[in-house]
């Protein structure tokens, strides 16, 4: 039979180091709360049940966290009086009765599901306590895993460890599974008798095993079990996530140039056979399909680039940008809530926005859609195979038909049909012989101004 399981998401802290407005918890990393990350390995480990212990930015946490397909509660920890103090305040939740539960951090983003399920498992096999620990070359102030013949006789905090435990390198990462029928016995026990006064989780694992019980420590890597603490803290976090994430893309088959160079988001999606040139930020929403090509120094978010299309270098992608196959946006171009067709090519300096561009058309440099009249927002229709001259400002609402041919440096405020050729620019007027006489004239003022 299945276990039922409650995970007990700590973010009550004060985030004090951080020199933030907002709890650290919020704080994105690839672009998402770092809670939402939290959650996420939750669930890729099968927790279905959590709740969060909050403490300011309540509401704004529990927001942040929030998905469909686990049913979380939020608890209030007033006061803060340690983290074995803090899972109390889910006593009543606790107390529905669980078979295990599992106590993460809402400032350790980058646990994966793997160690989280591990310590499950030790619960499941008979264990009262599983804390989750890693190898550290520097163990400054984490608590330490004194382990006895394969068995976690106590975690000690650096702060209480004598010289000798504080040689240890086997680090608490501070999360753990607890067997959930014995848990709430074993919380209320703990006391806040020790150099920080404050009531230890830890103090689980002598408890436990007064009680008769068995504490196990499963391994992770220190990578993973890193918290958040400090801006400084965040971006280092922030370089691990990007360094795991194009690991994982380039073992799926995506070409990178420089990989320490491109810039992920959470959900960033991109086929195998996809080239990414260096130096290039994906914003969130972004899907890039099968043998497309995003050169160097291009920005993209929310948009969709289908097979073969080319994107760059120096190109801008905004929401709603949508690239059908084989379309092309070159330099210095920015593309927001488009349709370029199938074929399609914007090559140069062109601002496109709020249109729909039909397959194979051509869009030539400097073409602007003048989208906006100061209030609303306005669409440009393009159709197949058409033509649009160099430098020409298409004012919306608007539509040129397909196959239509529109005159470089035109200015279009009228619909243009199908096969259509407009010319939407004052005529040019030549008159031979007419330049020296200009040119007298005007050396006739000059010298008239240098004499005064
Ligand atoms: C804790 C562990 C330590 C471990 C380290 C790993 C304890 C006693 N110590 O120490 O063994 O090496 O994590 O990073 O558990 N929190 C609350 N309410 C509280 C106290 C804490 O919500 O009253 C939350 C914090 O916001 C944070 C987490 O619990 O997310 C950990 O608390 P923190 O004070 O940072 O614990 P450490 O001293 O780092
Ligand atoms: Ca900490």
């Amino acid at each position: 039979m299945q276990r039922s399981c409650l995970a007990i998401v700590l973010a009550a802290g004060e985030s004090t180091r951080m020199r933030s407005s907002v709890s650290k918890v919020l704080h994105p990393i690839a672009g998402r709360p770092m809670i939402a990350h939290v959650m996420d390995s939750l669930a890729a480990a099968g927790v279905t049940d959590a709740v969060l212990v909050v403490g300011r930015d309540g509401a704004a946490v529990a927001k942040a966290a929030q998905r469909t397909d686990m049913r979380i509660e939020t608890v209030e920890q007033t006061e803060r009086l340690g983290t074995g103090h803090a899972v109390l305040a889910a006593a009543d939740i606790i107390a529905r009765g669980y078979d295990d539960l599992l106590v993460v951090f809402g400032d350790t983003p980058l646990v994966t599901p793997a160690p989280l399920k591990e310590a499950l498992e030790a619960i499941a096999a008979g264990s009262d306590v599983a804390t989750i620990g890693f190898e550290s070359a520097n163990p400054g102030g984490y608590g330490r895993l004194i382990v006895e013949g394969g068995e976690l006789i106590a975690i000690r905090e650096a702060k209480d460890a004598s010289e000798a435990e504080r040689a240890i390198t086997f680090c608490n990462g501070g999360l753990m599974a607890v067997d959930g029928r014995k848990a709430l016995d074993l919380l209320r026990r703990i006391s806040n008798k020790n150099a920080k006064g404050e009531y230890y989780l830890t103090d689980l694992v002598e408890l436990a095993r007064a009680a008769g019980g068995r504490a196990v420590a499963v391994r992770a890597t220190e990578e993973e079990l890193g918290g958040c603490n400090t801006r400084a803290e965040l971006a280092f976090l922030e370089q691990l996530w990007q360094a795991r994430r194009r690991q994982a893309l380039m073992l799926s088959g995506v070409s990178m140039v420089a990989p320490e160079t491109v810039f992920l988001a959470f959900d960033t999606q991109i086929a195998p056979d996809v080239l990414i040139e260096p130096n290039v930020v994906f914003g969130p929403g972004v899907r890039i399909e099968r043998d497309a090509v995003i050169h160097a120094f291009s920005h993209l978010e929310g948009a969709h680039v289908e097979s073969g299309a080319s994107v760059g270098p120096y190109a801008r992608l905004r929401p709603g940008a949508h690239l059908a196959e084989n379309a092309k946006v070159g330099n210095f171009c920015e593309i927001k809530q488009a349709e370029i067709g199938a074929g399609a090519k914007v090559s140069h300096l062109s601002y496109i926005g709020d249109a729909f561009v039909g397959a194979e058309t051509n869009i030539g440099a400097g073409t602007i859609t003048c989208n906006y009249d100061g209030v609303n927002k306005h669409v440009t229709r393009i159709g197949a195979h058409a033509f649009i001259g160099s430098n020409t400002a298409l004012v919306a609402p608007v539509a040129v038909g397909d196959g239509a041919l529109v005159a470089s440096g035109s200015v279009i405020t009228e619909d243009v049909a199908a096969d259509a050729v407009a010319f939407g620019r004052a005529r040019q007027e030549v008159k031979p012989g007419r330049a020296p006489i200009l040119r007298a004239r005007y050396q006739a003022m000059k010298a008239e101004r240098q004499k005064k």
